[in-house]
């Protein structure tokens, strides 16, 4: 089983699903340490009650973003971290730590990339009279919210919804996308060619719709 890091900033959702995922024996990748830059989340009661090693690394305790991710690096290697998961984790990272994690390091956006990078998502989404959205799960490149993609589900936006109503259909699709994409990097089935995740076809294991 691949050791996996997950760095979150808040509920952890996303955890909950990658932890109730790995519990299953035949699942490629267990969660090794949960790093929060935010204490005191939620997303830390939820590993602490799976048995799973936390550790607060709070970047306001730093005075770069140099310092605080060569401390979030020390946790991760120290613990034998072979892959890393974004998840809800809202901290812009350096190009340095990047490239030290490069494709070897996962992130859950909540829109179809490269469609509505960057924050406040589902506002933008109903604003531009989208009726199409989902979440993306891709490898992590210096610029926000881009880089390789491993999987994507679709959701549909309805008439009437607002931001939570929206946010909340398109949580259910990323608690399924993000354990099968994980599974899908952990057991090797796929990996990064020429900035493109290639090994299997697009219509089995890439396109969800949920
Ligand atoms: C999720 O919707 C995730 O896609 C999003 O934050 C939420 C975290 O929820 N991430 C981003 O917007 C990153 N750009 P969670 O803490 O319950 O998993």
């Amino acid at each position: 089983k691949k050791r996996v890091g997950v760095l979150i900033s808040g509920r952890g959702s996303n955890l909950q699903a990658l932890i109730d995922a790995a519990r299953s024996p035949d699942y490629p990748a267990e969660i090794a340490l949960v790093i929060s830059n935010v204490p005191d989340v939620q997303g830390l009661e939820r590993a602490e009650q799976a048995g799973i090693a936390t550790t607060v690394i709070n970047h306001r305790d730093f005075p770069t973003r140099q310092a605080f991710e060569a401390v979030l690096d020390e946790a991760l290697t120290g613990a034998g971290v072979e892959l890393l998961c974004n998840a809800g984790f809202m901290r812009l990272l350096t190009e340095s730590f990047v490239s030290s994690w490069l494709n070897r390091h996962l992130n859950i956006h909540p829109s179809l990339l490269p469609a509505f990078q960057g924050l406040h998502t589902h506002t933008r989404v109903l604003e531009a009279g989208a009726t199409i959205t989902g979440c993306t799960v891709h490898f992590v490149r210096a610029a926000v919210d881009s880089g390789p993609i491993v999987a994507q589900a679709a959701v549909p936006v309805h008439p009437g919804d607002t931001e939570d109503t929206l946010a909340a259909r398109v949580l259910q699709a990323e608690h399924r996308l993000y354990p099968h994409a994980l599974r899908l990097v952990a057991s090797g089935q796929v990996h990064v060619e020429s900035e493109h995740v290639v090994g299997m076809p697009q219509a089995e294991g890439q396109t969800a719709l949920f």
